[in-house]
């Protein structure tokens, strides 16, 4: 089932997530929800706070990134099919120079703005089946991971710009929060106001 995308605005996207255990109910149609959602609006990447949930989840899949003509025949590979579900994650730890990556959110949709991370994230998490790992990953599949996870932290990318980016992006913003904006996938505005 597709479930409506929380707007720029709500404060669930602000909120800290939460550990969920294995008994979190229905959890497995929540993810096959999660992923339908995503594919459906054509992104790499949803964590739950964006479908109106705070609690630590979020899945990922950077195949679309793969065709990428730029990147290495081994960054190809690697982001082809990569496809994973993160419970309950932690960012150990980050590591490098920071670089820039152009960063996108279905949550704001239609803005784009350059973002600064570390290269290198080292992650402890639980897959579907509460097996727990600890990953390091690089490049453009630590960006990924970091963006979600920075949703379950109460965190978007939007924070990161500069304060002057911020000032010129706030119309634009408040313009999602209340709706007043075209969109092809279902979204949740929390400003939006009926019968306009
Ligand atoms: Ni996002």
């Amino acid at each position: 089932m597709i479930l409506p995308i929380v707007a720029y605005g709500d404060p669930v996207l602000r909120k800290k997530a939460v550990e969920i255990s294995k008994d979190y109910p229905e959890l497995k149609t929540l993810i096959d929800n999660m992923w339908e959602t995503m594919y459906n609006a054509s992104g790499v990447g949803l964590a739950a706070p964006q479908i109106g949930l705070a609690i630590r989840l979020f899945v990922v899949d950077t195949t679309p990134f793969s065709d990428d003509d730029e990147l290495t025949e081994e960054e190809q590979q690697q982001l082809k099919g990569f496809k994973k579900v993160f419970i309950n994650a932690k960012i150990e730890e980050e590591q490098g120079e920071e670089w820039t990556f152009n960063e996108g959110c279905l949550s704001i949709p239609d803005i784009r703005e350059d973002v600064d991370r570390k290269p290198r994230i080292t992650i402890t998490y639980s897959d579907e089946g509460f097996n727990q790992h600890t990953e390091t990953y690089d490049g453009l599949l630590a960006r990924v991971i970091q963006h979600e996870y920075d949703h379950i932290e109460g965190i978007l990318f939007t924070d990161k710009l500069s304060s002057l980016k911020k000032r010129l992006l706030k119309g634009r913003l408040d313009k999602i929060t209340k709706g007043k904006i075209q969109v092809d996938y279902k979204m949740r505005f929390p400003q939006l106001k009926r019968g306009r």
